[in-house]
């Protein structure tokens, strides 16, 4: 009988993840209950929120309880059941844990059409990244053609898929990304109209000289200076669609608030931020949209898919903190 790999949270982390804050090891594998099915997890989504997600605190969902399995999105196969909605073979993505093997009782389970997509892509960009850009930009910030959107954190999971749907709205999709070869693939692979690289270090000219006629949505997902350089650019009645704010995660102390608010004031601009579950009940719908496009060809996903099981885990999430990820990290199981 094969063994579930499974990352439990040993301590809550200060500052940055380290190993020692999980308890990685291998437990009996249980048989499903009376309304219940075991899958076996293929692909485990790595995802910014991860982090927050240990911390002690009021937030939109409990922390993850010491000695609990970490949290996490996954994509796997149905190897048992007891659940007449879900039967042997079926390929499933659900908040299954950071483990091989987990029992579900089918709620927030959702099948995953393989003929449509790889497993993969229905934890990234058929899956809770690609609800997150379609639900900020178009239902929180209210994207319109002929509006200049701007993303940060661009190439990554979100941040592709919020370029590319601005741009099949009718915007202009202006991305904010680490490095050279992120900044090319957003305007050369994924059709952004421009990209800035903010590792350059000259941030707001480089902001100015993409969006010449200034901004009216920002996605935001990352926060502090980056914000900041958006938010002095911002168009009369703008729009803020704050999804996150990654540069901030890791903190040990509070960092210094926004000091461009007073173009909040004098631009008269919308800040909201939003949690992609605020939308759940569209998803189906929504999901046939993405679906749709991307079946079309008119989406693309890139998608980095890392080995080496469980046992990496707590290195893997590390990446998303100092951009070591291109594009949706995600942990082959
Ligand atoms: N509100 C919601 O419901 C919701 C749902 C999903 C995700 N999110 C948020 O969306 C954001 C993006 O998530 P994702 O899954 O798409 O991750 P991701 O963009 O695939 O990966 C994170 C990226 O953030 C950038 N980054 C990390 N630290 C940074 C820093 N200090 N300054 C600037 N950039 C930094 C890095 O890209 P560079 O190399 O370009 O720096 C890194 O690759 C996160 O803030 C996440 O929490 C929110």
């Amino acid at each position: 009988m094969p063994e579930n790999h499974v990352a439990r949270l040993a301590q809550r982390p200060k500052g940055e993840v380290k190993d020692s804050d999980f308890d990685i090891r291998e437990e009996a594998i249980a048989d499903p209950g009376d309304g219940e099915f075991r899958v076996r997890s293929q692909y485990v989504s790595l995802d910014p929120a991860m982090r927050g997600w240990m911390n002690e605190g009021k937030s939109y969902v409990p922390p993850v309880g010491i000695g609990e399995v970490m949290r996490g999105y996954a994509a796997g196969t149905v190897e048992a059941s007891r659940n007449p909605k879900f039967s042997e073979g079926d390929t499933v993505t659900g908040l299954f844990g950071v483990q091989t093997h987990a029992l579900s009782d089918g709620k927030g389970v959702a099948h995953a059409d393989t003929s449509l997509a790889p497993l993969q892509t229905w934890v990234g960009g058929l899956g809770m990244p690609g609800l997150t850009a379609y639900y900020g930009l178009l239902k929180v910030a209210e994207a319109k053609a002929g509006e200049t959107v701007v993303v940060s954190a661009a190439s990554g999971a979100v941040g592709q898929v919020v370029g590319q749907i601005a741009r099949l709205t009718g915007c202009r999709a202006v991305g904010i990304a680490g490095g050279p070869d992120k900044c090319r693939a957003l305007t050369e692979d994924f059709g952004f109209d421009a990209a800035v690289d903010y590792k350059a270090g000259n941030l707001f000219a480089d902001l100015r000289t993409a969006a010449p006629d200034g901004i009216d949505v920002d996605f935001e997902n990352v926060g502090g200076d980056i914000f900041d350089t958006v938010l002095a650019q911002m168009n009369p009645f703008g729009r803020v669609a704050v999804c996150g704010l990654i540069s901030m995660y890791n903190a040990t102390e509070l960092p210094p608030g926004p000091k461009n608010l007073r173009n909040v004031l004098v631009m008269r601009l919308r800040i909201q931020g939003f949690i992609v579950f605020d939308f759940a009940r569209h998803n189906s719908e929504t999901l046939k949209t993405l679906g749709g496009w991307y079946k079309d060809g008119k989406l693309k996903f890139k998608e980095d898919v890392r080995e080496g099981g469980i046992a990496a885990f707590p290195a893997t999430l590390r990446q998303l903190y100092t951009g070591g990820n291109f594009g949706k990290l995600i942990l082959k199981l």
